[in-house]
């Protein structure tokens, strides 16, 4: 993680300022150190749940770093010294993982340092789910479960205790979408094992969930 005080002095690229997809031009996809998330601001809670709504209809203005930093802070960031998250999760076990599929490339997000490391090299979207603005959106946020963390609990129960992790995380996105004059819209209409093998995941491993974020269009 970075100070915005050493984003702010130009030790970073500076690109690092700029829209995230000029981080990754090139083909090797390179990790994306995020500006250190903001510290306090945000509209009211009540504001926010009034204005939460889903939303289907997407610019494709990209993610300014700041933003993108900020909405993952919120997602399922590191808010408390040992370690736990902005949102809960079954029996202290962490068991998701968000992918961040942009339109070069997919990352996987490290809260402990908050930065984005690479996963996957090209334009993924289209295979994040069915309709037709997944292409198009700047951000497609998947949910990625460790069934190998639940390894004493059947299969069902993975899916289950997966699921419900996943849905706290993206209420965290809806409300910070809601405050930040975002869009989302969380999603079940996925390809689940297309998408496992698109994103090379282990046989433990399986998608639960993915959420589309942008800006409304206009
Ligand atoms: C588990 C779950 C799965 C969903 N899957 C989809 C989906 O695949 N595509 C979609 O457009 N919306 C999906 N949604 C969004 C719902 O359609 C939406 O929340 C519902 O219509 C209520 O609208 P609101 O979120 O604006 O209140 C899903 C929501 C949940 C909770």
């Amino acid at each position: 993680m970075i100070t915005r005080r050493q984003a702010n002095s130009g030790i970073l690229a500076s690109a690092a300022l700029a829209a995230v997809p000029a981080f990754a031009a090139t083909q090797k996809l390179k990790p994306i150190e995020l500006p250190a998330p903001r510290a306090e601001g945000g509209m009211p809670l009540i504001n926010a749940l009034k204005l939460r709504h889903s939303t289907r209809e997407f610019s494709d203005r990209p993610l300014p770093a700041q933003t993108l930093s900020d909405l993952l802070w919120a997602a399922f960031g590191i808010n408390r010294p040992n370690g736990y998250r902005t949102a809960p999760c079954a029996r202290y076990i962490i068991v998701i993982e968000i992918y961040v599929a942009m339109v070069d490339g997919v990352w996987i997000y490290e809260p402990k340092t908050h930065a984005l490391l690479p996963h996957l090299a090209g334009d993924i979207r289209a295979e994040t789910g069915v309709q037709n603005f997944v292409k198009t959106a700047p951000l497609n946020l998947v949910y990625v479960a460790h069934g190998e963390r639940l390894m004493d609990d059947s299969p069902e129960e993975r899916r289950l205790l997966a699921s419900v992790d996943t849905g706290f995380i993206g209420q965290n996105v809806y409300l910070f979408c809601a405050s930040e004059g975002l869009v989302t819209v969380f999603r079940g209409s996925v390809e689940y094992r297309k998408l496992k093998r698109t994103l090379k995941l282990p046989d433990q491993q399986f998608v639960t969930f993915a959420q589309t974020v942008g800006y409304p269009r206009a």
